[in-house]
């Protein structure tokens, strides 16, 4: 009896691994529900409720004056760009940023940011235009002032020509802290703009849904692979996942959270008490969305011991071209970050939770099929080229 059913099991077993017609030859079912979740792509704009001037052309255009504008910071020598710059992806390709002195941490890639609900490693901030204030004040960054930023743009015509049209205000009728609020809401509108474009992944990913074998064919077998992998041994979807290939969410994977000038980056735990703490967050009186839904996440975060040692659970899209990695940058490109999953040292782990992440032991044909994989995740969008002339229209 017992090899009996066995036997029926067993063949049922092959009839459902039989690929169905619209499945790629490798994968079974529930893997192409898998892959399916990492798309479409791209998705609708971003569009902030709690940025009244979210998504508006002139907006756009003053964020992208300001994102170059180098008078913002208190000696007039920085803007976003010194850190943020266009040709590197956004980024620096520093292990850790680089102002008037060197930070703590990695300076993230700024594509899909708009897209994204918490900001900062930590998620130090629940806002876009909140999170674009803090490199004005930090000393260690910008190191402006609200008093100086409203200085520089009262007394420059063009720009205030332009806050007029966007704000509908002078800013000569704005008080310094109002001032300061719509400069971040500018700077979110054009950063909300920085939308990565389409991948091979993506193709892969639509032909599937659409069950075109032709189309399917032409996604390289060693990222094909290494997808598997992704979805299936190495749980990396568990985190990654999703069209942005993130769950929005913080986790710990074992990476070393002692800071080189002494103690610790507590990563959630210090970004939970800091978007709680700030007079900008969205429970306060600067949020264009009063009573809205996007008050709700910010009111029912809770601060647990668990927090401690996490960090925000980053994008992979054009992964492959914003080395060094992790919020501290210690890892210096893919195969590092892969080794790191492959020999993860379960001790690290300090959080509780975790319990998905067990050593991958891939073995070499294995780590290149992986990295393969997340090579396909880059696009191949144009430069960006500055579009906004340097005088008001
Ligand atoms: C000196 C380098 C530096 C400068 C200048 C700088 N940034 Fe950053 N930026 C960073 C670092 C480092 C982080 C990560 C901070 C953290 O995790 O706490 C960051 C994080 C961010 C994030 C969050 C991204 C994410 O994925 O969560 C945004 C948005 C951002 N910066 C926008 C700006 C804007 C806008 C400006 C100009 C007003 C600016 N930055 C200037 C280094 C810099
Ligand atoms: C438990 C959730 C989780 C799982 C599972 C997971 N990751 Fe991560 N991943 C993270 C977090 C959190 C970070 C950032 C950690 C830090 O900065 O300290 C990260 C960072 C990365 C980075 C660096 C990105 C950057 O911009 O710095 C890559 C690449 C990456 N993971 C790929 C993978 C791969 C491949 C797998 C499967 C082998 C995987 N991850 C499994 C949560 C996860």
């Amino acid at each position: 009896m017992r090899a009996l059913l066995a036997t029926l099991a067993a063949a049922a077993g092959i009839l459902l691994a039989a690929p169905a017609v619209a499945q790629a030859p490798m994968l079974g079912e529930a893997e192409t529900r898998r892959v399916l979740a990492h798309g479409p792509w791209p998705p609708a704009p971003p569009h902030d409720p709690s940025n009244r001037v979210s998504g508006q052309p002139a907006a756009i255009a003053l964020g992208e004056r300001l994102f170059f504008d180098r008078r913002l910071s208190g000696d007039g020598a920085m803007a976003c760009d010194w850190c943020h710059d266009p040709a590197r992806d956004w980024s620096d390709g520093f292990a850790r940023g680089v102002g008037k002195a060197t930070l703590d941490r990695n300076t993230p890639a700024l594509w899909n940011v708009g897209l994204q609900r918490w900001f900062g490693w930590g998620g130090g901030h629940d806002s876009l235009w909140s999170q674009s204030l803090r490199p004005l004040l930090e000393p260690r960054e910008m190191g402006g002032s609200a008093a100086q930023v409203a200085a520089r743009v009262r007394g420059d015509a063009d720009l205030a020509c332009r806050y007029r049209q966007v704000f509908g205000q002078a800013p000569s009728s704005m008080d310094d802290t109002g001032l300061l609020i719509a400069t971040g809401k500018a700077l979110a509108a054009f950063q909300e703009t920085l939308v990565s474009g389409r991948t091979p992944f993506d193709d892969f990913r639509d032909a599937l849904a659409r069950g075109d074998a032709a189309a399917m064919a032409r996604y390289p077998q060693d990222a094909l692979r290494g997808l598997r992998i992704f979805i299936g041994k190495g749980s990396c979807s568990t985190c990654h996942v999703g069209p942005l290939f993130t769950n929005g969410e913080f986790a710990d994977i074992g990476v070393p959270f002692f800071l080189a000038r002494g103690g610790v980056d507590s990563g959630r735990h210090e970004g939970i008490r800091q978007v709680r703490g700030s007079a900008f967050n969205l429970l306060g009186p600067y949020n264009d969305d009063p009573g809205g839904a996007t008050r709700l996440r910010t009111r029912h975060v809770e601060l647990q011991h668990r927090n401690f040692g996490e960090f925000k659970v980053p994008s992979l899209r054009n992964v492959a071209r914003t080395a060094p990695y992790m919020h501290n940058g210690a890892l210096a490109d893919l195969r590092d970050v892969v080794r790191h999953y492959s020999e993860l040292n379960e001790d690290r782990l300090h959080a509780d939770g975790e319990r998905i992440l067990k050593p991958l032991r891939l073995d070499a044909g294995e780590t290149d099929d992986l990295i393969a994989f997340l090579s396909t995740l880059s696009d191949t969008t144009p430069p960006f080229r500055r579009r906004v002339a340097d005088t008001c229209p």
